[in-house]
């Protein structure tokens, strides 16, 4: 049985044992009016192991607020907290996989995979049959030569994502992953990514437009609203789950439920 409990209570406030706290973050891009700000004043809180989704309409903010807690914004007010610690350096704390793939073109496949590796400045050799573990796991077994130009559209995206497990980071910040993928190989992807998921014990803080795909795969979805105020739903559907979830009764009034908040009806 699936029940949605809004809260704004429960996602704020710093706790120590949260992975990600985020308390009264504010900000503008330079240049904004004041009172146009994207985010004022939000807080939220995200546990170890956890898969959290962000949903919110184009431009409500998402991509901004994934950089600010990757490091590549700082906030104008507030706090970012991660595993604990209240870091102004973030750079490198998380893995971050960016809105597009990003994959480099001049990089084979196993290449590009080798980044994190080459940045973090590990020895190679030493990651080398983790990666090719990796491929295989990811389904690209055989592609580690290929050029991004090769790969179907579905294939770079399990190439950037394994480019960001490859990082060893605890808290995966992942933009959109699926956002251009057909509905076929989306679903394809929802089953292996729920596998996964529930193998590595990270934690997910994943952007979504799609309302089936937020329900399906998540413990708590964050809607962001107007003005960067924040709402959550907590999706008490047992796991593991699998797609073919979405035709039952909780999973459709769950559906009608986010969707009433979204446009305001509720
Ligand atoms: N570098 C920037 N400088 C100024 N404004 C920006 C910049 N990046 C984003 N914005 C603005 O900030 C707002 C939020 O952008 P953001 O990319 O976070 O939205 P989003 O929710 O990720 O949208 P989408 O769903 O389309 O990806 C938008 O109004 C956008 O125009
Ligand atoms: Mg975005």
């Amino acid at each position: 049985m699936c029940s949605g409990i809004w809260s704004t209570g429960e996602a704020s406030g710093l706790s120590s044992t949260s992975i990600l706290s985020i308390k009264n973050l504010s900000y503008a891009f330079s240049g904004e009016e004041i009172g146009k700000s994207i985010f004022q004043n939000i807080s939220m809180n995200v546990l170890p192991g956890e898969f959290v989704s962000v949903i919110g309409a184009s431009g409500s903010g998402k991509s901004t607020l994934f950089k600010l807690i990757a490091g590549l914004l700082e906030p104008d007010q507030g706090q970012i907290w991660i595993n604990g610690q209240k870091s102004g350096k973030r750079l490198g704390k998380v893995g971050y996989m960016p809105q597009k793939d990003l994959l480099l073109p001049w990089r084979t496949v196993a290449d590009n995979v080798m980044l994190p590796i080459e940045i973090s400045k590990e020895k190679k050799q030493e990651k080398t049959s983790e990666i090719s573990e990796g491929l295989n796991r990811f389904g690209l077994a055989g592609f580690e030569k290929a050029y991004p130009h090769e790969l179907s559209g579905g294939m770079k995206q399990r190439v950037a994502f394994l480019r960001t497990i490859m990082t060893g980071r605890e808290l995966l910040l992942l933009d959109e992953p699926f956002g251009a993928l057909d509905s076929m190989t989306k679903h394809n992807m929802h089953s292996w990514l729920l596998e996964l998921w529930e193998d590595l014990q990270k934690t997910v803080l994943f952007i979504t437009h799609d309302l089936e795909e937020a329900i399906l795969l998540s413990d708590r979805i964050f809607l962001l609203l107007d003005k960067g105020a924040i709402k959550e739903l907590k999706v008490e559907i047992p796991r593991p789950r699998r797609s073919e979830l979405i035709y039952q009764t909780e999973f459709i009034a769950m559906r009608k439920e986010l969707e009433m908040l979204i446009h305001n009806e509720k």
